[in-house]
């Protein structure tokens, strides 16, 4: 555990130079464990935007980047990689104190984005095309081409994962990118930038340029010379952007959160599935896009699997992100009082508080923005705390009879990101994987650590395009076809 207390300086990457805003702007950024400042930030300008593209685009087509093999690519996102290893502790140590998370959840996150670099790597010199066969006299071929200047927006909740999850694939593909973080906690985002320098990424090929949604993000999702756009965060922002992409006719990948579905029968093993269905909703502290925020549950092993998560949510502790606790706190005291605000709402719907419902008494955690691990039961399908993301560490818990309601009820939803089957019987299993309208199944787990190999993304409101795994590559690339004819 550190106890490092030191405010930390951050620039803007822009060309492999650290600089400054272009209006000498900065913004600050908070420690949620304890509202204290964490960094001081350059905020990106438009004009600073507009410069990070043109950066891009430069080194897209330079012989640095261009000219070199696939396997020479490949062997760069190796070496970022073992970058984000070796800093490992400190990265970690960083993602806590920026996000609040627990450290152990930080360490995962940071080994995944190792993980997505290395998988990526693998896959930079097998980027293959097809020949077609059309007939005598002709050679017809296709090749995938990066898809060129990406930009990329991320969220507060996983920075380092998230930031990994689009920049590896992006240059694996040989496409140059501008990331700009979330203003909540930019700070990772900007080490792996740095990260990919020192692994000799050529300057331009990955700029990062913190600050807000309304400046720096708009600038960036409008500008007239990116390729391609991947966002992840709320469907009101992510409406937004799609218009301003729209505008120039550049593709956007969406990832907009859900309202994921815990559903558990009663031959379910109940231990497994009420330590999964927990970790699916506390997981930092809710604030996961993926959150298994709906427990469907089997009406005659409700009593049986309310109990033990009760018991698991009480003996959870809530603590500063770097002492490990269980649960760490929120993001932000906006976010924290949005929580508070859906607790509220339920509660006046009719829905009963089992356990949690505010913030900690201990007066230790009084100046951080902690919420209490939270269970809502009789939650009825149209109340609001069922169909809206709260993004925070509130499970709604609804009963169902029979297969059939289930699905009903799985799908009764404006999100389908993730779904979870908890049963030892596989005819259950297999009939709910089909028919829930999700982009992921799990069955008696939730999540896999990562997932960096599986395909990852939204049916319904929850977005579209696919990241993670090699479905990811097809966002980075496009088809160009070739045909020749010959004597
Ligand atoms: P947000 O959607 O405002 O922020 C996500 C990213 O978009 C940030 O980098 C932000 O700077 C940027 N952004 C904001 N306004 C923009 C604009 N006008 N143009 C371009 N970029 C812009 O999310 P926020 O406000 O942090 O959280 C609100 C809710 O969104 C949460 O309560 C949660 O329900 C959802 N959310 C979902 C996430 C997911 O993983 N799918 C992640 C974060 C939030
Ligand atoms: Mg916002």
């Amino acid at each position: 555990m550190t106890t490092t207390t030191e405010t930390l300086t951050e620039s803007l990457i822009i060309g492999g130079a650290r600089v400054g805003a272009s209006d000498g702007g900065t913004f600050d950024v908070f420690d949620p464990s304890s509202g204290s400042l964490l960094a001081t930030v350059a905020k990106a300008t438009k004009e600073d935007v507009k410069r990070a593209v043109a950066s891009a685009r430069t080194a897209l087509e330079s012989k640095a980047w261009a000219g070199i093999t696939p396997a020479e690519r490949g062997r760069m996102l190796q070496r970022i990689a073992q970058g984000i290893r070796d800093r490992a502790e400190e990265l970690a140590t960083l993602e806590s104190r920026d996000n609040g998370k627990p450290l152990r959840q930080s360490r995962t996150d940071v080994q995944v984005a190792a993980r997505y670099f290395e998988f990526f790597a693998g896959i930079a010199d097998k980027i293959m095309g097809h020949t077609i066969p059309i007939g005598p006299g002709y050679l017809d071929y296709t090749l995938r081409e990066p898809i060129g200047v990406s930009a990329q927006i991320i969220p507060w909740n996983y920075p380092i994962q998230i930031g990994a999850r689009g920049v590896a694939p992006a240059l694996a593909a040989g496409c140059a990118v501008v990331l700009k973080p979330a203003e909540d906690a930019p700070m990772t985002a900007l080490r792996l930038g740095e990260i990919a320098l020192a692994s000799g990424v050529p300057p331009g090929v990955f700029n990062v340029v913190p600050g807000m949604g309304p400046e720096a993000g708009a600038a960036l999702a409008s500008d007239p010379d990116i390729n391609q756009l991947t966002f992840t965060g709320s469907i009101e922002v992510g409406i937004l952007v799609a218009k301003m992409a729209a505008e120039n006719i550049v593709p956007v990948v969406m990832e907009l959160g859900g309202k994921s579905p815990n559903v558990v029968f009663a031959d379910a093993d109940l231990d497994l599935t009420v330590a999964g269905v927990s970790n699916a909703i506390f997981q930092n502290a809710g604030q996961t896009c993926s959150a298994g925020s709906r427990l469907l549950v089997e009406r005659k092993a409700h009593g049986a699997v309310v109990d033990r998560l009760v018991a698991r949510a009480k003996a959870m502790r809530v603590g500063p992100g770097v002492s490990d606790p269980d649960m760490g706190p929120i993001i932000s005291k906006r976010q924290l009082e949005t929580v508070e605000g859906y607790v509220k709402i339920g509660k006046g719907e009719g829905a009963e508080i089992l356990t949690g419902g505010m913030r900690p008494s201990d007066p230790s955690l009084g100046s951080g923005f902690y919420f209490e691990p939270t269970l809502l039961d009789r939650v009825a399908p149209d109340m609001r705390v069922s169909r809206e993301e709260i993004f925070g560490p509130v499970l709604a818990i609804t009963t169902f009879e029979d297969v059939e309601e289930a699905a009903e009820l799985a799908n009764r939803s404006q999100y389908g990101l993730v779904a979870g089957v908890w049963t030892r019987d596989v005819n259950k299993a297999l009939a709910l994987a089909s028919r829930i309208k999700v982009g992921q199944v799990y069955v008696n787990t939730y999540g896999a650590g990562g997932g960096v190999e599986l395909p990852f993304g939204g049916y319904k409101k929850s977005g579209y395009g696919r990241e993670k795994g090699l479905e990811a590559l097809a966002s980075y690339t496009q088809v160009k076809n070739v045909c020749v004819k010959f004597a």
